[in-house]
């Protein structure tokens, strides 16, 4: 069955650009992708976005920090965004960044109908702020300590004239709205939290600021146009709303047949299924048909963010295996909507146990079973009569559903379930077996063509998930050219059986999936970047760090005395992050004199076998006898130019065996992402000083 063509549209939320990409937000994007990709290959007209989001006091800030402008900023990790993506094979049509003078013409126009509904007035404002946040806190929520709930930092006094939306006028609308079938706002428990959150009653939100680094508030001079009501126009703004081409909002927005799906993370609900469809109500523009809240990655049980300090950037797991294997193990760990926990074990076993063992396995058996019994080629007869047939004849419309539900954990599950009815099927027909005891036979070819038919409907339905994989693997087993729709040039469902040729050459096989060695690798990491691979140690309050603070909204000082929070917990989450690891929870000095660290010098150092990163120091710290230390510093510094070089180490750290060789100690390095600098005394000091 191929499913209807309609024309789909799908975003992911735009990126702060004071962080650098992470795993999270990679795998917003990768689902984005995989929607995109599959929906394409269904036959719909798709459009996919996604885009930065630049302005906003957090950003200013941060390239203050670093003596630059918030555009020279931004434009440094757009790039990072687009290079990334690149190595993602990620297929987005478009990259729209809020400072873009398309999306400024759309805010504008946004403003301009806004007003023009009588939604916009000025009022006082005044109340506890947190800038990171950009958000305004009760007094009970900042509690006796004044301090930010989310970030912990003290808040400050603000008083000023904004404008207001009336966000109040929509509460029944938007009740309305979540009451349709299906709902738009999934899963469930997100729909029920914006639901009790609007119940609750709604006040108007304060939509300018006196933050300079923004777009002009039309007609308030002074002010911008609050972050949030900035960026969540950029859906529309990249479709060509406010601006002179319109052609693909009415296409893809105003064309109530089509499809317009939002992704986001959860802690960004109420800003996309409160605030956005409000705004679009107050415009009469139509809704977004669905917003879509995935979950979170979690690190040692707590969200990955920068403010956390536990960050999983890619890079590293990328260089070494591709980007298909992690967007396999993002989609296949995570079920959608729901919390997972990253870790390189985990990577690591799914990488091994799904991807070089079941599938990598399968494909270079099969290939090299059919190269020797046919002459270098597929089967020559193929077979419409068997048990992977009925298996795939369930498995494949298991993966369509789950795919159509988003649930692409299960789709995957479904494909693997085939792969393992098919590695049954060949071990209880032993084709290895049959080469020998009845060469070139019928049964031969049929058995060994029913296990390539198999893996080709798997690596076909892998296409959306491994788009750079996927079509090597049906190269591989003959299949050709992977399909840009389900539907073959010859009318032919590529997901029915019977797809694959008979008799058409196969090439050597080239390994798809080297298996990964876990303790090699995972010594290399935990020495490499400890920031990354270990455990960091959690703030002091980890509760109120990444909770979505309570819903509310901005309102006029009118109502109740001190103004309650925009709640933006996602801003407090995302937009506090800035180019500095956030400072770890105070300890003691206690704590600190406990770290016994010495200096000492380099008297060898050789590289660890097998290993780019690991260097084998031996060094002296005063001690007689000299030890050994091993460092994750190997790419960056040879082990020549350290011989004769004064460190400091980690004395009394406990032993650790690292590939193989056990180091007594650490060297101390500085690393902010380009790779580790060792640290040493600025002037010459005997061997064994203690270090304080
Ligand atoms: N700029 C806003 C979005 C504006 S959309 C109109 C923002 N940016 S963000 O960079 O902080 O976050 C972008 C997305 O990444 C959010 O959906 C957020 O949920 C997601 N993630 C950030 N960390 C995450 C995890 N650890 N796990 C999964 N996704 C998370 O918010």
């Amino acid at each position: 069955m191929v499913g209807p063509m309609g024309r789909f549209y799908v975003t992911t939320p735009i990126y702060y650009v004071n962080d650098l990409p992470h795993i999270g937000h990679i795998y917003t994007t990768t689902v984005a992708d995989v929607i995109a990709r599959w929906r394409r290959l269904e036959g719909d007209e798709v459009r996919f976005l996604t885009g930065t989001d630049e302005h906003g006091q957090n950003i200013e800030r941060a390239a203050r920090r670093e003596g630059i402008t918030p555009r020279q900023l931004a434009d440094r990790v757009v790039e990072r965004y687009h290079a990334l993506w690149r190595t993602f094979g990620m297929s987005h049509d478009d990259f729209i960044r809020t400072t873009d003078e398309r999306h400024v013409q759309a805010v504008e126009a946004m403003v301009a109908r806004l007003r023009a509904n009588g939604d916009l007035y000025e009022a006082h404002h005044e109340g506890w702020y947190c800038s990171p946040c950009e958000s305004f806190y009760t007094d009970k929520e900042i509690g006796e300590a004044k301090r930010c709930p989310t970030h912990e930092l003290p808040v400050e006094w603000k008083s000023e004239e904004n404008v207001f939306f009336r966000l109040s006028r929509y509460q029944d609308r938007l009740l309305a709205w979540y009451a349709q079938e299906p709902c738009p706002v999934r899963p469930d428990t997100r729909r029920n939290e914006v639901r009790t959150f609007v119940e609750s009653g709604l006040r108007d939100l304060s939509v300018s600021r006196s933050t300079p680094w923004g777009i002009p508030f039309p007609g308030q001079p002074g002010q911008t146009v609050y972050v949030w009501l900035d960026a969540l126009t950029n859906y529309v703004a990249a479709l060509g709303f406010g601006g002179a081409d319109a052609a693909l909002y009415d296409r893809f927005w105003a064309d109530q047949a089509a499809t317009r799906l939002h992704l986001v993370g959860k802690d960004i609900v109420r800003f996309h299924a409160v605030y956005w469809p409000a705004f679009l109500m107050a415009a009469g523009l139509p809704l977004p048909s669905t917003v879509w809240a995935h979950g979170f990655w979690l690190r040692d049980d707590r969200k990955i963010s920068k403010s956390a300090g536990n960050v999983v950037r890619p890079n590293e797991l990328i260089e070494r295996f591709g980007a298909d294997p992690l967007r396999y193990f993002l989609l296949r760990e995570m079920s959608f909507g729901a919390d997972a926990s990253f870790s390189d074990e985990g990577f690591i076993g799914r990488y091994n146990s799904d991807l070089a063992n079941d599938l990598g396995n399968t494909v270079s058996r099969l290939v090299t079973l059919s190269r020797s019994a046919f002459d270098g080629r597929t089967p020559p007869l193929a077979c419409d009569d068997n048990p992977l047939l009925v298996a795939a004849a369930e498995a494949i419309p298991v993966y369509r559903q789950a795919m159509d539900d988003f649930a692409f954990h299960r789709a995957l599950e479904a494909l693997w379930h085939l792969l393992s009815v098919t590695g049954q099927y060949l071990g209880e027909r032993e084709p290895w077996k049959l080469i020998k005891s009845e060469p070139g036979s019928d049964r031969l070819s049929r058995v060994l063509w029913n296990g390539l038919e198999a893996t080709r409907l798997v690596a076909t339905a892998l296409l959306p998930f491994m788009p750079e994989l996927a079509p090597r693997i049906l190269a591989a087993i003959g299949a050709g050219a992977a399909p840009s729709s389900w539907r073959a040039e010859n009318g032919r469902d590529v997901l029915s059986w019977g797809g694959l040729p008979t008799g058409v050459p196969l090439a050597e096989p080239a390994p798809l999936f080297p298996r990964i060695d876990k303790k090699a690798y995972l010594a290399e990491v935990v020495v490499a970047a400890p920031a990354v691979a270990s455990a960091t140690p959690p703030p002091a309050n980890p509760a109120a760090k990444d909770t979505p603070a309570p819903m509310s909204s901005d309102a006029p000082t009118s109502t109740p005395p001190v103004v309650p929070t925009a709640g933006a917990s996602a801003a407090a989450t995302a937009a506090a992050t800035t180019t500095l690891p956030e400072l770890r929870p105070t300890i003691g000095i206690e704590q600190f004199a406990a770290v016994d660290l010495r200096v000492a010098t380099v008297q060898a150092a050789e590289r660890v076998a097998k290993s780019n990163k690991l260097l084998r120091l031996t060094v002296d710290a005063g001690e007689g006898a000299a030890r050994t230390v091993v460092a994750g510093i190997g790419k960056k510094y040879a082990p020549e130019e350290l011989v004769g070089r004064q460190v400091i180490i980690v004395a009394n750290l406990a032993p650790a065996t690292l590939m193989g060789v056990e180091s007594n100690g650490m060297v101390l390095a500085a690393d902010g992402g380009e790779g580790p600098v060792v640290l040493a005394p600025s002037a010459p000091v005997a061997n064994g000083t203690r270090v304080r």
